[in-house]
């Protein structure tokens, strides 16, 4: 459909919009128009994607047991965890780091285990690390996840030669001194690498490097990656926290650096109170509720300020976002580590995710890969685990809803929605985004963030007639309620009802505080 076309279809549902409202004087009405064959860029299943580093108990105990664990386990990966993860659909997965990947040197991660280095983690905790998980077990459970694996190299630290070894060691299957190493210690065919990080915040613990120093740096480490044996990287340069359009700029500018990545990285975290006066994850008021997801929406601004820049410099869109780190972070539970960033995960959590990966499926143009911060044990974790125990958070939730989207189609979507206000702030009270996917069926995620109103929201869908309609809703009695090992259940989908189809036109009413996704389907 021309895009004129979607325009003034638009125009008229809006006019229809301010007429009804006038008419039922309830001053807003909230309406999401969708044209179900405007379609828009196929949204990555890799913006669905996780990240594990060697920080507090994300590997070691979420992850990793080793095969001598009374914890059932698959070459000493956790089985629970492998399960959930599987069902969630996890697409690709980060590794080492984070901070930790800018210290880490992969030859003490392989051959026997007894015999590998034991290494202080310096960034995180002081704790011996023993390397028992390494190149061979994280390639391993890539494996069993039936996902890929995004590996982030040691600029901060490393070598070009340590980091080109480690291309040539997972990837080739030429004859060389690598490839040898690999088949001595028990892998005789190469690994397929689709992600590669040439860094991890070099601007800050990964070298305190100056963007146009990264720049130099940067070209002469990616021109050491190669693609062996049919193998195909994905380089991702280091880009920018935050706000720095500055360092996208430096990066994107030089001409040579055309050729020498294939995606840029971005960092946001969400930090209500400030790194000096973070919230509890559970203990909080609705004043801490509203200002995660006024930071959440932050994110928006922050892409599209990096995309503009990028836009620039690179009009045909060769470039991709990387956002490989994302999340809330909160102050650790009381009477953990501080170096370990163990947090407990709530309904607060879950919308958070649902906003991200709203706003991730709108730049599906741009943002071509994004990993949660992190996936057990660590920040915004998906799963956590005490023992034996395993529990899925809201956020876990949230990725198994959300995962119909991925390598769906984007619609392109028209939303027109109340504010949710607190004091003199405002922001949009729903949060909504919807794809088409292979077999014609749509689906539609979106969140109230309001936590004491219902909201019904009209949405006319033109350009196809559904015949079956269906969904899930994520709620809670409470704004702060989670999941825990005693009472793991406390947050689920369950079936959503509230919703009618009639003439073409969906009415849904969310419940307060709510993410729900809906499937049409043609049959
Ligand atoms: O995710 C925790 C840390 O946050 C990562 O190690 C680092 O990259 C970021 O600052």
């Amino acid at each position: 459909m021309k895009k004129s076309l979607f325009l003034l279809i638009v125009f008229l549902f809006n006019m229809a919009f301010i007429l009804n409202a006038q008419k039922e004087n309830t001053g807003k009405f909230n309406q999401l128009v969708i044209i179900a064959n405007n379609t828009g860029p196929v949204i990555s299943k890799d913006i669905y994607g996780h990240f594990s580093e060697h920080l507090g108990s994300c590997i070691y105990g979420g992850i990793w047991v080793g095969k001598e664990s009374s914890i059932p386990n698959t070459y000493g990966i956790r089985n629970d965890v492998l399960f959930a993860l599987r069902e969630m659909k996890i697409p690709n997965l980060r590794w080492p780091g984070g901070c930790f990947a800018d210290t880490y040197h992969w030859k003490d991660g392989i051959g026997p285990q007894e015999k590998r280095a034991s290494i202080i983690n310096t960034h995180w905790g002081g704790v011996t690390e023993d390397n028992s998980f390494g190149t061979h077990e994280f390639m391993k459970l890539i494996e069993l996840l039936d996902c890929d694996a995004y590996i982030c190299g040691n600029v901060g630290s490393g070598s070009v030669k340590e980091m080109a070894d480690w291309i040539e060691y997972l990837t080739s299957d030429s004859d060389s001194p690598m490839t040898r190493l690999r088949k001595e210690n028990g892998r005789e065919e190469p690994w397929k690498v689709k992600y590669f990080g040439i860094g991890n915040e070099n601007w800050g613990c990964g070298g305190n490097m100056t963007a146009d120093f990264y720049s130099d740096v940067m070209r002469q480490y990616s021109t050491y990656l190669r693609n062996f044996s049919g193998n195909r990287l994905y380089r991702v340069a280091c880009g920018a926290n935050n706000y720095e359009f500055e360092w996208t700029e430096t990066l994107m500018r030089e001409p040579v650096n055309r050729y020498m990545f294939q995606g840029l990285s971005l960092h946001y975290y969400s930090v209500p109170g400030g790194w000096g006066n973070k919230n509890s994850a559970t203990n909080f008021t609705e004043d801490d509720w509203f200002e995660t997801f006024r930071l959440n929406y932050e994110m928006d601004r922050i892409i599209k300020g990096h995309a503009a820049v990028m836009d620039r410099h690179d009009p045909r869109n060769t470039k991709g976002i990387v956002i490989d780190e994302w999340g809330n972070w909160f102050e650790v539970e009381p009477g953990t580590n501080p170096g370990f960033l163990y947090q407990q995960n709530t309904l607060r959590d879950a919308i958070t995710a649902a906003i991200h990966l709203n706003i991730f499926n709108h730049h599906a143009d741009r943002v071509k890969v994004a990993n949660l911060a992190q996936t057990v044990n660590v920040l915004q974790a998906v799963i956590l685990t005490k023992d034996d125990k395993m529990v899925l958070t809201p956020t876990y939730h949230v990725f198994r809803m959300f995962s119909v989207h991925q390598e769906a189609q984007l619609l392109n979507t028209d939303l027109r929605c109340e504010d949710y206000v607190m004091g003199e702030r405002a922001i949009p009270a729903i949060s909504a985004s919807a794809s088409v996917d292979k077999e014609g069926k749509i689906h539609i995620s979106l969140a109230n963030l309001n936590p004491s109103k219902e909201i019904t929201v009209t949405c006319p869908v033109i350009g196809g007639t559904f015949k079956n309609v269906s969904g899930e809703v994520l709620t809670a009695p409470e704004m702060n309620a989670f999941n825990s090992f005693e009472k793991p259940e406390m947050v689920q989908p369950t079936v959503f009802k509230g919703f009618k189809y009639n003439d073409g036109t969906l009415s849904i009413t969310m419940p307060a505080k709510s993410i729900v996704v809906l499937e049409l389907k043609k049959e």
